[in-house]
């Protein structure tokens, strides 16, 4: 028996696809109890893909979809055309295997109701930190365990940035210039600095964790752009350094539960795991409650690395096919509300320039009293005519923390605030 299968894009993933369907076919074969016979590569610019067998490539993807195919391999990205040409695929009763975060994390919903309607299988490990096993082990390995916490670094780009920020001190701007010419970061760095594509990562492992829905726009971002020298100074100062991490959080308040999903740069101390997963690398730990803590490391991009994800998926779903069975559909029965990032407890550090007089300090503290947020640590030093402040914090509603950084801004002995950022890790 033989599986057919369509690719729709051939770029820097797909071509490595198709090298490695060509190269391993025969263990394929093995391993799957059948063969996969790759049908059709649908690209824009066909004289671009000398590699891909000429009779293989075409520009209609819509008519290689609806063609007699039994599995369609998306790795174009974006909303559109993808969206529509899986979505006809899946109601076709096509198996999907699809490396496209953005629409995962918008129409998660919509996919899996059309992979419902027909049985077909919807499978995305490259999705989410390319080559690292992490959805099939939330969605199948964990599924009888209840999962707390899943955190990390989702975003390759940025943490080449932020890593070679805190080896050499230089600025953003200049260390993204360099990661653009040695290749790390894209021409159009957004959707990696602005920290779209990690939010668009966390709502895909939200979604999985939590069974509920989550999409990219129920996440709270921030991205790195607004990190400087002088907030990684203050961290390496602390004994931390500063890692985009992606959080997603089972709060339970009460005995009311809910989700909190959210992206943002964050101090972590130094001999946290985290803190040693440098340049292009990912890693994410996921806390369950019998299992305890589990961590995932590896490549998170790169051609050969998501490749290998789409291959283990293409393998997945063509057993499937084969023995008549079906892999997991959605699981969002549990449905938990979104908490939105005013109420979800985090903790600051926060560096300020103040005037070296008495009654600063007690000014600055009453300021944090009134918001009902308890200091954890205070560290002051003098210079010529002011003092260096810094302040970290217990937990507290991140509503809470940003007014009172707001009102201490305003205060007349506080000529700077050099740094706020969020702390995680273990309290100081
Ligand atoms: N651009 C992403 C990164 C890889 O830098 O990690 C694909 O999601």
């Amino acid at each position: 028996m033989s599986v057919k299968v369509a690719m729709l894009g051939c770029g820097t993933v797909g071509a490595q696809v198709v090298r490695l369907l060509t190269e391993q076919a025969d263990d394929l074969t093995a391993r799957i109890g059948g063969s996969v016979e790759l049908v059709g590569v649908a690209v824009r610019r066909p004289h671009r893909h000398p590699d891909v067998p000429a009779h293989l490539i075409t520009t209609d993807a819509a008519a290689l979809v609806e063609s007699d195919v039994d599995v369609v391999v998306e790795v174009i990205g974006g909303i559109e055309p993808a969206r529509t040409l899986l979505t006809t695929a899946l109601r076709a009763g096509k198996s999907v295997v699809t490396a496209n975060k953005a629409l995962l994390a918008e129409h998660a919903a919509e996919l899996f109701a059309a992979a419902g309607s027909s049985g077909a299988d919807l499978y995305f490990e490259a999705a989410v930190a390319g080559a690292i096993p992490l959805l099939r082990p939330l969605r199948e390995s964990l599924a009888g365990d209840r999962i707390n916490r899943v955190m990390g670094i989702v975003n390759g780009t940025t943490n080449y940035i932020l890593s070679a920020m805190d080896s050499s001190g230089a600025g953003y701007a200049e260390t993204l210039d360099e990661a653009s010419r040695l290749g790390y970061a894209e021409a159009d760095p957004t959707a990696d600095v602005d920290g779209y594509d990690a939010a668009s990562k966390a709502a895909i492992l939200a979604s999985i964790a939590f069974h509920t829905r989550v999409t990219a726009a129920d996440v709270y971002r921030e991205g790195i752009t607004s990190v400087t020298p002088a907030d990684i100074a203050a961290a390496r100062t602390l004994g931390r350094t500063i890692k985009l991490l992606a959080i997603c959080e089972r709060v339970d308040t009460d005995g009311v539960e809910s989700v909190a999903v959210r992206v943002h740069p964050a101090m972590i101390p130094r001999s946290h795991p985290l803190a040693g997963v440098g340049g292009a690398f990912n890693a994410v730990f996921v806390e369950a409650d019998a299992a305890g803590s589990l961590m995932f490391y590896g490549q998170g991009a790169g051609g050969a690395p998501t490749a290998s994800a789409v291959l283990g998926d293409l393998v997945a779903v063509s057993r499937n096919r084969l023995v008549g069975g079906r892999g997991p559909g959605e699981s969002a029965y549990a449905a938990l509300p979104i908490r939105p990032i005013s109420q979800v407890d985090t903790r600051y550090h926060v560096s300020l320039d103040v005037a070296d007089r008495a009654g600063v300090l007690s000014s600055v503290a009453s300021v944090f009293a009134e918001h009902d947020v308890s200091i954890a640590a205070v560290r002051q030093r003098g210079r010529a005519n002011d003092a260096s402040l810094v302040i970290v914090t217990h937990s507290a509603p991140d509503r809470a923390l940003r007014s009172t950084v707001d009102k201490i801004a305003g205060l007349p002995a506080v000529h700077d605030v050099v740094s706020v950022m969020r702390v995680e890790g273990e309290e100081p």
